[in-house]
């Protein structure tokens, strides 16, 4: 598949997903929503992929943001249209994959690009990174969940302060908020994040997504994550992973899921 607005590499297991406008900041256009939607939806059908990496291109910007250039003359019903389609063809997508996604934050991730990170599995921040949501800056709030997983990763008061304050924070500001987990030198980002991705590859694919599937629960309305985990864990004794899973363990040998 060739696209326009991305790049996408594949490495053993390990596929690399490259936001590729670095002249506009990797802003996220329309166009980019849905080149990303149909790359996730590729490498997930992918049987090879146990791992997926995003980041952007240069070494300025992850994403700073949605191209603002696309909703600055959007009325009510388009900026409604807009956060809802948004938000169903990636961010909620990118959530709920059965493959895991790093978000390597190599600069700014601010607005709709420090959302899309928070629609991965996990971070991994550049010591460069910078993060928010400017929104209130331009009259408008956080549109693609930044308003809902902001205050799930670091609390509803700093979520609040970063919002009202459309500021930034620094790599080690947001490690040590939990919004990311680990902040290296820039060379170091993506062979950390490969090296993360080998590791996740060697476990059982079908108890990594069934986990994704327990966790995300917690945070879904209506929805008892105790009673989704009971389903799962019950579901993974009925895998070949678990058979050999445990026959490995047994024979004290490495599993080969
Ligand atoms: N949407 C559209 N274009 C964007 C963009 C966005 N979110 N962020 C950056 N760009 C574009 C700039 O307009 C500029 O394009 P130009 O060269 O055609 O004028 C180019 O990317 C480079 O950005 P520039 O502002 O010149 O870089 P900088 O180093 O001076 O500043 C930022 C970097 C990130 C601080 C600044 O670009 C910025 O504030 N961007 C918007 C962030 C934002 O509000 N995001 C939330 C959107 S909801």
């Amino acid at each position: 598949m060739n696209y326009s607005n991305i790049l996408v590499e594949k490495n053993g297991k390990t596929a690399k997903i490259t936001i590729n406008r670095p002249k506009k900041l990797n802003a996220l256009n329309k166009d980019t929503i849905n080149e990303l939607h149909m790359a996730f939806e590729a490498l997930e059908a992918d049987d090879q992929i146990r791992a997926i990496i995003i980041t952007g291109s240069g070494d300025k910007a992850f994403v700073a943001g949605a191209d603002i250039t696309e909703f600055a003359h959007f009325d009510i019903l388009e900026g409604a249209k807009l956060s809802k389609k948004g938000q169903k063809t990636l961010f909620d997508f990118i959530e709920n994959l059965n493959t895991p996604v790093i978000a390597a934050i190599n600069g700014f991730a601010l607005g709709g690009g420090l959302e899309l990170a928070m629609a991965c599995h996990f971070r991994v921040a550049s010591e460069n990174a910078k993060m928010g949501l400017p929104e209130v800056s331009l009259g408008v709030i956080p549109g693609y969940g930044g308003t809902q997983r902001l205050p799930q990763l670091v609390g509803k008061g700093k979520a609040m302060e970063m919002i009202m304050t459309a500021g930034m924070i620094t790599a080690e500001d947001a490690q040590n908020s939990g919004l990311v987990n680990h902040v290296v030198p820039q060379e170091e980002l993506i062979p950390l994040c490969e090296k993360l991705a080998k590791k996740i590859s060697y476990n059982s694919s079908t108890a990594i997504s069934a986990a994704i599937k327990a966790v995300n629960a917690n945070f879904k309305d209506g929805i008892n994550g105790y009673d989704v985990e009971i389903k799962q864990f019950g579901k993974c004794f009925g895998t070949e992973d678990f058979d050999e899973g445990t026959t490995a363990f047994l024979e004290k040998r490495k599993p080969n899921f």
